[in-house]
């Protein structure tokens, strides 16, 4: 199953014929998001998208992260699907970062059939389960975008200098991918991808430049973070704090319900409002500064020591998730982060009516593995 693509290329051309509508799935931990493309002339008309909460669904609020059997998830999406008015039942989907297991390893420089045997066997250095459950994935990286690898630096003194290759190894649970199956065989969707929500969001929040950047996924239950560099996903890292926390931390300190600490973060979020005197502004603010700061503080040093291990430094953050529309978080992200940082917005590849562009705007970042996902499927079509 082709997980990988070649990011560098990928959110450039599509299909010059007028083709068929796509639909992107991305299945969150709090909310699925769903985006309907159609390609005509090159370019990626947007006919629909929508997003439904996944808490209602495990009698929790919105904004929650909740564990759903494949069928309630399957229920949520078919709701989904007919509220947003999508009529294709081409589809593709995400697999989340957290059933899978990334990394990139420097092995021997054979060939592709030695390769096939050889990572299996490297795999079970990395992956915490028998190799059976998963399945591998591997994409081999061009050495033009290694420069002066690990490898070559071990083995540089050696009188035969080996020269190595580095490989982008992935691992995906198996059980993930078959609930996957099952839930889009409920819905009578088309898959046929199924993609690791890292590149999709990197595909759709991806503009242009070779310099290493990194892309910060603000989700509800965790953040990811994944360092890019020539188009190539180098490294990825989990953090286990979202937005869920933020509405949880300011909860508890207003004595706020879960539902209106929600609320209040997504209208306000950092910035003044009015129905609240200077001093309960002041504290919803460090409230959710303190959450977010905690993420900030861990995204530094991820991009430190990517630095320091490859001797080079990160130039720009592109912030995307739920959580990147937290009113205000450009401003607390540029003082927390020593870099450029920019939010995701991944409708500025696809074509809609002007009248959307304000709330594609503020929406757009939690859409951009859906959006990313839709891309793929219609470049290959
Ligand atoms: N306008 C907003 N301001 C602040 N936070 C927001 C806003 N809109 C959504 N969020 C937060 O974003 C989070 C959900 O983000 P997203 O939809 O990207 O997560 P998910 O895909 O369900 O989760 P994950 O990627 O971790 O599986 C929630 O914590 C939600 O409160
Ligand atoms: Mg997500």
């Amino acid at each position: 199953m082709p997980f990988l693509q070649s990011l560098i290329s990928s959110v450039t051309s599509l299909g010059h014929k007028n083709a068929a509508s796509v639909v992107g799935v991305d299945i969150g931990s709090s909310s699925i998001k769903v985006v309907q493309l159609r390609s005509s002339r090159g370019v990626a008309i947007l006919e629909t998208y929508g997003e439904i909460a996944l808490g209602p669904y495990g009698k929790q609020p919105i904004g929650k992260v909740v564990k759903l059997s494949s069928e309630q998830l399957g229920e949520a999406l078919r709701d989904l699907l007919k509220e947003a008015n999508v009529t294709t039942h081409e589809g593709s989907m995400s697999v989340s970062f957290s059933s899978t297991m990334m990394t990139v390893v420097e092995l021997p420089k054979v060939g592709a059939e030695a390769l096939k045997r050889i990572i299996p066997l490297e795999a079970r250095k990395y992956v915490p389960v028998p190799i059976s459950e998963v399945t591998l994935d591997w994409f081999v990286i061009p050495e033009d975008e290694v420069g002066k690898s690990a490898f070559d630096v071990l083995t540089k003194d050696k009188d035969t200098k080996l020269k190595g290759q580095e490989v982008l190894l992935v691992a995906i649970q198996n059980a993930m991918l078959q609930n996957m199956q099952s839930i889009s065989s409920a819905v009578g969707l088309t898959v046929d991808f199924y993609e690791i929500e890292v590149f999709s969001a990197i595909r759709a929040s991806f503009e242009h430049g070779i310099a290493p950047m990194a892309f910060v996924d603000i989700g509800a239950g965790t953040t990811k973070v994944y360092i890019v560099e020539r188009g190539i996903v180098r490294l990825t890292h989990l953090i286990m704090v979202g937005g869920q926390q933020m509405t949880e931390t300011l909860g508890h300190a207003m004595s706020w319900e879960f539902e209106k600490a929600e609320r209040v973060k997504r209208e306000n979020g950092l910035i003044d409002n009015t129905a609240y005197s200077r001093t309960e502004n002041d504290q919803i603010q460090s409230v959710l500064l303190s959450t977010l700061s905690r993420v900030f503080t861990e995204v530094n040093r991820v991009l430190l020591s990517y630095g320091q291990r490859y001797n080079k430094n990160i130039a720009q953050v592109v912030l995307l998730g739920g959580g990147a529309s937290l009113p205000g978080i450009t401003t607390a992200a540029k003082s927390s982060l020593s870099v450029e940082v920019d939010i995701s917005h991944p409708f500025t590849h696809t074509e809609a009516p002007a009248f959307l562009d304000s709330v594609l705007q503020s929406i757009g970042p939690g859409f951009a593995v859906s959006v990313g996902l839709a891309l793929r499927k219609l470049q290959q079509k």
